[in-house]
This record gives structure tokens, C-alpha cells and sequence, in this order.
């Protein structure tokens, strides 16, 4: 159905693909968890129209893949809208926080999903995966908070362990570098605001695609204002 429906979006005008993408998700995701409100997270409805809905798009227009890593994955997300969607595709999820990690097993069993995976690691150092063993990686609003020198660590381990396409969905801003160091309205202390094609420099020949993304449902201002789909081919 998703795939039809992306199929659709190349004939006709977008936002109407875009009102059928999004009640598409919003029925997928009452399906899956009921409208009542997550106890982690946004409420259902709210998250399937969201940024999040936007990344997942990107990724189902990659299929086929067999399986994918997600960098940062938090309390397991965006998984929760992928993995029901592709039953036959393994979906890796790695974070820092070992209780995050912790509580996307909780959620992800609770929903029986068999395909997902959780596990502690650092997205700078990701060394307990094989060279190519992922179809795709992807990450959500967590790799600004690593530093220039942590991020360039991030990209050439995420390039190393998959085949050559990421998908991230990051804030870019023209012309602020690898990183503009950021404390504003964030609890969990700074992160870092950059132009991704000069942070993509560090993967040779790759080529950078970067969409705005132009979602009211962002949480924040300032994710309404530099929100984007950053898509990098190897
Ligand atoms: C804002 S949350 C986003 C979580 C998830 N991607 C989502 O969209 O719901 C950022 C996440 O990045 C994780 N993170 C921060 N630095 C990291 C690192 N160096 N390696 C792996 N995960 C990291 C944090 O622990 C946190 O779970």
C-alpha cells in the first residue's frame, strides 16, 4: 500500500500524495498501537503525521533492503513505524543511553515485534558491526548532538557499515560548517547546527541530497526552521 501510494506521488500533484501519505499513516499507526497516547513519546496520530512519517517515507521509497541500522534510535520509534511495514527486513537500533536502549526492548516486546533490535553502542565507534552489513542506515534528530570530530567518526563508521545510502533526518544550516555549537531550548545541553554537505566532505564522493522538510507538526521553532532530509549516496 505505502509503496503504491509513493508510486502515486509521481503522478500526481503532491499534496494531495501528501494528505493520502499522511492518512496512511495514521490508519497504519492506529492499527498498530490504538490512538490512546504513547506512554513514551507523542501521542499516535500527532507522530504519524510528523517529521518522523517523513524519514519513514524516505526509507520505504529505498526498499528493497534486508536490513537497517538506525543511529541514535532513542526509545525505538521510528522501528515502531517501519518494522510492521517490512516483516521480512531486520531492523538494528543503536544508542548511547543504555535506559533508552533499555526501554525500546520494553516497548518493542511489548508490541511482539520479532524483527527489531536493540543494543548499547556509541555511533562513533561502531565496532562490533562488519564492513557492509547494512542496506541502510538511518538516524533521527541525534547526530547533532556530536561534536565535528565525534560526527566525522559517526559518517565514516556509518559509511564503513552500510552499503551506501543514509538517511538522516538532522537541522541543516547554509554555511555554518561542521558544527555551530548550540545551547538554546534543549534540556539535554548542546548540540551542534552545521551545513551537511560540508560534514558529508569526510565521505569521498558523496553525493548530498538535502530536503527541507516542511512539516507544522516540528516541536520546536527551530526545527521548523532547519529541519531537513539529509539523503547521502556512497
Ligand atoms: C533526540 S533523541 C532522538 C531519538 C530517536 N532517534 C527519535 O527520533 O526518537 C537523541 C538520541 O541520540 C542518542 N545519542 C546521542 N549521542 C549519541 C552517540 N554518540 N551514539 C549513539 N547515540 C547517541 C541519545 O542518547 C538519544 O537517545
Amino acid at each position: 500500500m505505502l509503496r503504491a501510494l509513493l508510486q502515486l506521488r509521481r503522478v500526481i500533484p503532491e499534496s494531495t500524495s501528501d494528505a493520502l501519505l499522511r492518512r496512511f499513516w495514521v490508519r497504519h499507526w492506529s492499527r498498530e498501537r490504538g490512538r490512546e497516547t504513547l506512554k513514551l513519546g507523542r501521542p499516535a496520530p500527532e507522530l504519524a503525521g510528523s517529521e518522523r512519517a517523513v524519514l519513514c517515507e524516505a526509507v520505504a521509497d529505498s526498499y528493497p533492503f534486508l536490513n537497517v541500522l538506525e543511529v541514535g534510535c532513542g526509545f525505538g520509534q521510528t522501528f515502531d513505524l517501519l518494522a510492521p511495514l517490512f516483516p521480512k527486513a531486520h531492523f538494528v537500533g543503536i544508542d548511547i543511553d543504555a535506559e533508552r536502549v533499555e526501554q525500546a526492548r520494553g516497548l518493542a516486546e511489548s508490541a511482539a515485534r520479532t524483527n527489531v533490535e536493540f543494543r548499547v553502542a556509541d555511533a562513533a565507534g561502531l565496532d562490533e558491526f562488519a564492513d557492509d552489513c547494512f542496506d541502510l542506515v538511518v538516524s533521527s534528530a541525534s547526530l547533532l548532538f556530536l561534536d565535528p570530530a565525534r560526527l566525522a567518526s559517526a559518517l565514516r563508521e556509518s559509511a564503513r557499515v552500510g552499503r551506501g545510502r543514509l538517511i538522516f533526518l538532522e537541522q541543516h544550516k547554509e554555511g555554518a560548517g561542521l558544527g555551530q555549537r548550540s545551547f538554546e531550548n534543549d534540556t539535554r545541553g548542546e548540540y551542534w547546527i552545521r551545513d551537511w554537505r560540508s560534514a558529508a566532505e569526510v565521505l569521498p564522493g558523496a553525493v548530498v541530497n538535502i530536503r527541507k522538510v516542511p512539516n507544522p507538526l516540528w516541536t520546536t521553532e527551530r526545527w521548523q526552521d532547519l529541519g531537513c532530509l539529509v539523503e547521502i549516496s556512497l
